[in-house]
């Protein structure tokens, strides 16, 4: 079975966006970030993928957009279940096992149903924002793992990383 995950950060009332940005400076988390998602498949929604800027190096970006045509270093599809099916042919032929939805609310409320495993940072703080996470019901969910890490001049709060698997 494939791995079709959400790797994503949010505040303890669930907001994950702000101004189509992030509400928080936390370098150490981002380093994870990229550690999970190099050699992966990325799929991200057209205000993501704005808010980054550019396709992400190292990683096979795939964009979901009604408005955008093309873009250099990303494949771009009109909605998500296309760019889902695109990247299962795509974990087959090159012996992939994991597409990772990147964000952001839009793209995770779509895909939450057929996601099998969370890579959560839980920033301890709550936050004004203008983009939500998804309600999770945990009792779907078994922990794998979690690391916590502390505020400093490199991340503005406490965080911690969870992993978890689809049970149910
Ligand atoms: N904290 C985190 O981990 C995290 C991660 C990622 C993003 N974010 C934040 O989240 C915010 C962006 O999220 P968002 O919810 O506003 O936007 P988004 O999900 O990134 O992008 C929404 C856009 O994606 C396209 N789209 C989404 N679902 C679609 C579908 N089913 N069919 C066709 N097109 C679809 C549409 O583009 P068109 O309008 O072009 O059709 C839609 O306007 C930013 O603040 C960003 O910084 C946070």
């Amino acid at each position: 079975m494939k791995i079709i995950s959400h790797v994503v950060a949010l505040s303890n009332n669930n907001v994950i966006g702000v101004d189509n940005n992030l509400p928080w400076s936390l370098k150490t988390d981002l380093l994870h970030f990229k550690e999970y998602t190099t050699n992966k498949i990325i799929i991200m929604g057209r205000k993501t993928y704005e808010s980054i800027g550019k396709p992400l190096p190292n990683r096979i970006n795939y964009v979901v957009s009604t408005t955008i045509g093309e873009i250099e270093g990303a494949l771009v599809f009109k909605n998500t279940e296309d760019a889902i099916k695109s990247a299962m042919h795509y974990c087959d032929k090159e012996n992939k096992n994991e597409i990772v939805i990147i964000g952001g609310g839009f793209l995770f409320k779509d895909t939450l149903s057929i996601t099998n495993k969370l890579i959560l940072t839980r920033v301890d703080c709550d936050i004004a924002g203008d983009v939500f996470y998804p309600e999770i019901d945990f009792s779907e969910w078994k922990e794998l793992s979690s690391e916590g890490y502390t505020k400093d001049s490199n991340n503005d709060y406490d965080f911690i990383v969870s992993a978890y698997e689809r049970v149910k």
